[in-house]
């Protein structure tokens, strides 16, 4: 049964892990780690016999929270973890009332966008050319309280 937990030092391999798996540019391991002690970081780990499955992190500023990352293992996707880990990151903006999540996706990213919009995220606007490496448009993607 996963358990979800805060970002910890003892997290940050399997998450690595996750990242270069899911991700063509993935975050390095020490960047992950920088955001253990930062206090506008907000993590869920999704955490299922001690190895780390998922995991979903967000940045407030000012009562804005931003979606930094998200992914599940690639083995155990459409299981509903990602929905459960970024359910808990909404709930926390909930319970701190943070105003409004906001988060940019790639226009391609089927899966991520139907997730979001599983959870009641709307398409806001787009940023054009937002991404450097293939030169593909961001949607901007909001939830407000
Ligand atoms: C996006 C991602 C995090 C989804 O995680 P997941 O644990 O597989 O998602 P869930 O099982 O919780 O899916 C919840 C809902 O999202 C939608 N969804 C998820 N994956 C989907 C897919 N491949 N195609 C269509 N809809 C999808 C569905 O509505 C799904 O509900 P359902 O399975 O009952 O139909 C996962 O695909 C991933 O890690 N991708 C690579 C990393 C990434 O692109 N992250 C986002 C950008 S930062």
């Amino acid at each position: 049964m996963m358990i979800i937990d805060t970002l910890k030092k003892q997290y940050t391999d399997g998450i690595d892990t996750i990242n270069r798996a899911s991700f063509s540019h993935p975050w390095s391991k020490a960047l992950i780690e920088q955001d253990i002690d930062n206090p506008n970081c907000f993590y869920a780990v999704g955490v299922e016999e001690n190895e780390v499955i998922g995991y979903a992190g967000m940045t407030v500023i000012a009562g804005e929270a931003n979606i930094t990352n998200i992914a599940t293992h690639p083995d155990r996707r459409r299981e509903g973890i990602g929905k459960k880990l970024l359910s808990q990151l909404i709930d926390i903006c909930k319970e701190n009332d943070f105003l409004l999540i906001t988060l940019e996706v790639r226009r391609s990213n089927i899966a991520a966008v139907a997730l979001y919009e599983s959870l009641g995220f709307k398409i806001e606007g787009e940023r054009k050319k937002y991404y450097s490496d293939n030169g593909e448009d961001a949607l901007i993607m909001t939830m407000s309280f």
